[in-house]
């Protein structure tokens, strides 16, 4: 393992949490796998900028298209009253080009709101609400940098109404079962009425969905490699990226989208004192990218005290934002 150390000498030690991870994944048998959400190190969040504008990949369009088109749908859809205010929390915001629709949407019908964008990364959040108030000057943006459930416990204790907004399908990178206990552990911060706008990919076509994880110019083969970057870098291993190749696979009867490296030569690989061999052909598991319908969600939030108010799709139906609520109130 390698150790670098700081101008006072002091040893940097991997972070061990990804450490683990990764020996535990490529331990795992007949499947190795290799944790997806390491995915966005500086290069990787680059790299998922260039997939989102990719013409492959429909879902960031498809999603933008209900919150440019149907507007409107999605604030009668909200319910929200106007002689409240309420909070609007965004988890993990982006760059906030859809929300702002819907945040002028709001503010053009008279609606009380502030917006707190929830992301780990501050420079993330310096750029959004700098857009906002660039765009928006009338809109109270109170930016939440930090962990999802530190902020969302810590704003519960103010009694405002809220709405959780979670985009993108970023859900889909979950088993079924993580999304559950997610959606039930947000639940568990929320206040009887307060509602989740949740967009996810809907199941569809193979034709539709598969190149939207194999695009034609290698953005996401790019993307997927990089993680063999990440980790040679972060956690001192000698993954040589010319000998894996990405992989993407999909059936609509089974609706995820299912990403891998294959290793392309018989090999070894070290991470520290730890050496993991690979048969030709043999595939690392990367990432799960679920599509969903009406009954993949109502199984997912059976277990939780959340159920669906309204759904909104986009002009082609290849999304959906559904609008999720708190069991309690109306
Ligand atoms: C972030 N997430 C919803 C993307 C997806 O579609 O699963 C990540 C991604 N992986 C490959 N392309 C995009």
């Amino acid at each position: 393992m390698q150790h670098s150390k700081t101008d006072t000498g002091r040893l940097i030690l991997p972070d061990q949490l990804f450490l683990s991870a990764v020996l535990e994944g490529l331990r795992s048998s007949p499947q190795k796998t290799l944790p997806s959400r390491y995915f966005y190190d500086a290069k990787g969040s680059i790299l998922f900028q260039q997939i989102m504008a990719l013409p492959e990949y429909y879902l960031t369009r498809a999603e933008m298209d209900i919150f440019r088109n149907k507007t409107t749908a999605l604030i009668d859809a909200l319910n929200m009253k106007q002689q409240l205010h309420y909070e609007l929390v965004e988890l993990g915001p982006g760059d906030g080009t859809k929300t702002i629709h819907l945040l002028k949407g709001l503010l053009g019908n008279g609606f009380h709101l502030d917006y707190l964008p929830v992301d780990i990364s501050q420079s993330a959040l310096n750029g959004l609400t700098a857009m906002l108030q660039k765009e928006l000057p009338g809109l109270s943006v109170i930016p939440q940098q930090g962990d999802y459930f530190v902020k969302l416990k810590a704003l519960k204790t103010n009694h405002r109404p809220k709405i959780i907004l979670i985009l993108g399908s970023n859900i889909g990178n979950l088993l079924d079962a993580e999304v559950s206990e997610f959606i039930a552990q947000l639940g568990d911060s929320l206040s009887p009425g307060d509602k989740i706008l949740l967009g996810v990919d809907l199941v569809k076509a193979k034709e539709i969905v598969l190149p939207a994880y194999s695009d034609a110019q290698g953005i996401t083969a790019e993307f997927n490699l990089n993680l063999l970057d990440r980790i040679n870098r972060e956690l001192g291993a000698d993954f040589d990226r010319r000998q894996f190749e990405h992989r993407a696979s999909y059936e609509a009867s089974e609706g995820i989208a299912k990403s891998y490296l294959i290793s392309l030569v018989r090999q070894s690989v070290s991470i520290g004192s730890q050496v993991f061999h690979f048969a030709a052909g043999e595939s690392i598991h990367t990432e799960i990218s679920r599509k969903y319908n009406d009954e993949i969600i109502s199984g997912i939030l059976q277990p939780t005290n959340i159920s669906v108010a309204a759904k909104i799709t986009d002009s082609q139906n290849l999304f959906a934002d559904y609008v999720l609520v708190k069991s309690g109130a109306d």
